[in-house]
């Protein structure tokens, strides 16, 4: 939390106080940094309860099993002298309820992410934000209060709640942060989102050390403590302008725009980018209202969606979070003798390199670092699979950590941000809805398969994700712009000049918009 807060801050105030005109950027760097903090804290809860369910899973199945009635009411004190099978039995319906509480989570949000849309319009991205924050604190309750009652019903409950939280924080953080952040650092502020993500993560996984919260005693308040940031955050985001982008394309609130602009960048000329917008929403005009289905259906934005969606694809079935549930158990297997402390060293390198990420994105590019990391992210899964089949130690374990440190660099924070630059605003919050779904889904599916997918394939599991990862890794070298540095237009304008021109087109924009006469009764007749 504590590096978070302080690298959050540096960055923020880098990135906001240097550009091209340094002066207009230095007197608001308190606005932007306060602005993207609040924001960010949603995906610090997001982190936090990916993480936090891991450690204490052993505590938590003894009060399921008490509340079920196939445990004796006494906690059972598994010392280094009880037998394996002391320690290993679980009951099956433990083991069922257990297995639901870690993947409801993932259903919640599959199912919300398809409302990040319908909310971040409905009264703007802030107040979105802010709304929603009612859900995790229910959810943190609910956990807080687990012993109270049945706790596998109520964390069960809780679990559902705060995954359909993250559903929807996941996808209005990075559209809050892509519509404010100033053209030449939308990469880095972008990549804040998972900065924090995975702060959530290292937090929760130190916080759920046995001699802190992850024992017999604490757990409901390890659990319950993910929905805190979503109190800091309701202090925090009334004091936070609502994004110019919403204000003047989505409710034609020019004023207000411009106010939003001046409580970001401070006193400068906001003609440039007023006009950047007033274009912006011209071409929306002429593309009509997209919904989920129109986006889906149409062919006039089906390269930049087939993009979106391979993205989240490929942060997703890359396997990292096979790394990141089932770490523990892939270290034992590799010989690792305090496993715990490993996954706390995974957390770490996680964070760092997202740091890395964060430097780099906006010099190196998108799909470079997309690339590098796809392409690193591959040969680690292959030598992994060498290290645990011949038992090398060193080098199964090396092989995780570098594995980890590759997807950050660009396949693991890119994916969250790149849709939002990918589409102009009119489809733009269908397709956040969209990937959000992808991502949640493809999850979910590895979460619940890849016990299952070991256990056929053995120490050669990975070798399914080396294989995967060569595809992206090539799908990304030719399928994928570099938006670095391009305006929302411009990004268009790429996608536009890759799709075949139906003869006898004419354009009517500017020239480098969007919508052509023709494309748009094709939208409406698609
Ligand atoms: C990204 C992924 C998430 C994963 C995390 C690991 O945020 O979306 O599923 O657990 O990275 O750092």
């Amino acid at each position: 939390m504590i590096i978070f807060i302080i690298v959050s801050r540096d960055i923020v105030l880098k990135q906001l106080s240097v550009s091209l005109d340094p002066r207009s950027w230095q007197s608001c760097a308190d606005s932007g940094q306060l602005t993207v903090f609040s924001a960010v804290l949603g995906s610090l809860q997001f982190g936090y309860s990916l993480g936090v369910i891991n450690a204490p899973q052993k505590v938590i199945e003894q009060h399921y099993g008490r509340s079920l009635g196939v445990l004796p009411e006494e906690p059972l004190l598994l010392s280094e002298n009880s037998t394996e099978t002391e320690k290993q039995e679980v009951h099956p319906s433990v083991v069922m309820y257990w297995s639901l509480s870690v993947s409801i989570f993932s259903i919640g949000g599959m199912v919300s992410s398809f409302l990040v849309g319908f909310i971040g319009d409905l009264r703007g991205r802030v107040k979105g934000m802010l709304m929603v924050n009612v859900l995790a604190v229910i959810a943190g309750l609910l956990m807080v209060m687990a012993k109270m009652w049945k706790p596998h019903v109520m964390v069960i409950a809780g679990r559902c709640v705060m995954g359909f939280y993250c559903g929807l924080s996941s996808g209005l953080v990075p559209m809050y942060i892509g519509e404010i952040a100033p053209m030449a650092y939308r990469g880095a502020l972008g990549t804040l989102h998972q900065l924090a993500t995975v702060t959530g993560i290292l937090l929760s996984q130190v916080l759920g050390l046995e001699f802190l919260l992850g024992n017999d005693y604490y757990w409901p308040l390890l659990l319950g403590l993910s929905g805190a940031p979503a109190v800091l955050q309701s202090l925090l985001l009334p004091l936070c302008p609502e994004s110019p982008r919403y204000l003047y394309i989505k409710r034609g609130m020019v004023e207000e725009a411009k106010k939003s602009l001046h409580r970001l960048k401070g006193q400068y000329d906001p003609s440039a980018d007023l006009e950047e917008m007033r274009r912006e929403k011209e071409e929306v005009e002429k593309e009509a209202q997209v919904s989920i289905a129109v986006l889906v259906r149409s062919s006039l934005y089906r390269q930049q969606l087939f993009v979106a969606l391979m993205m989240h694809f490929s942060q997703q079935l890359s396997g990292i979070n096979a790394i990141f549930y089932y770490s523990t158990a892939i270290f034992e297997k590799a010989g690792v003798t305090q496993p715990v402390y490993a996954t706390i060293g995974v957390g770490v390198l996680n964070t760092v390199f997202t740091m890395v990420s964060v430097a780099l994105v906006d010099r190196a590019g998108r799909r470079t670092l997309t690339l590098i990391g796809l392409g690193g992210m591959c040969i680690c899964a292959v030598s992994m699979t060498v290290g645990l089949v011949y038992l090398s130690k060193t080098m199964s374990m090396s092989a995780i950590f570098l594995f980890v440190c590759f997807f950050e660099i660009g396949p693991g924070p890119i994916p969250w941000f790149i849709v939002a630059e990918l589409f102009s605003q009119g489809p733009r919050p269908a397709a956040l809805a969209l990937a959000g779904c992808t991502n949640w889904t493809s999850n979910f599916i590895i979460g619940m398969t890849f016990p299952y997918i070991e256990a056929l394939c053995g120490s050669y599991v990975f070798i399914l994700f080396a294989v995967l990862l060569f595809g992206f890794t090539v799908f990304t070298y030719l399928r994928v712009p570099e938006t670095k540095g391009k305006t929302f237009e411009e990004i268009a304008a790429v996608f536009k000049k890759g799709r075949k021109q139906t003869p006898g087109t004419r354009k009517t924009g500017t020239g480098t918009g969007t919508g052509t006469s023709t494309e748009l009764e094709q939208l409406k007749t698609d």
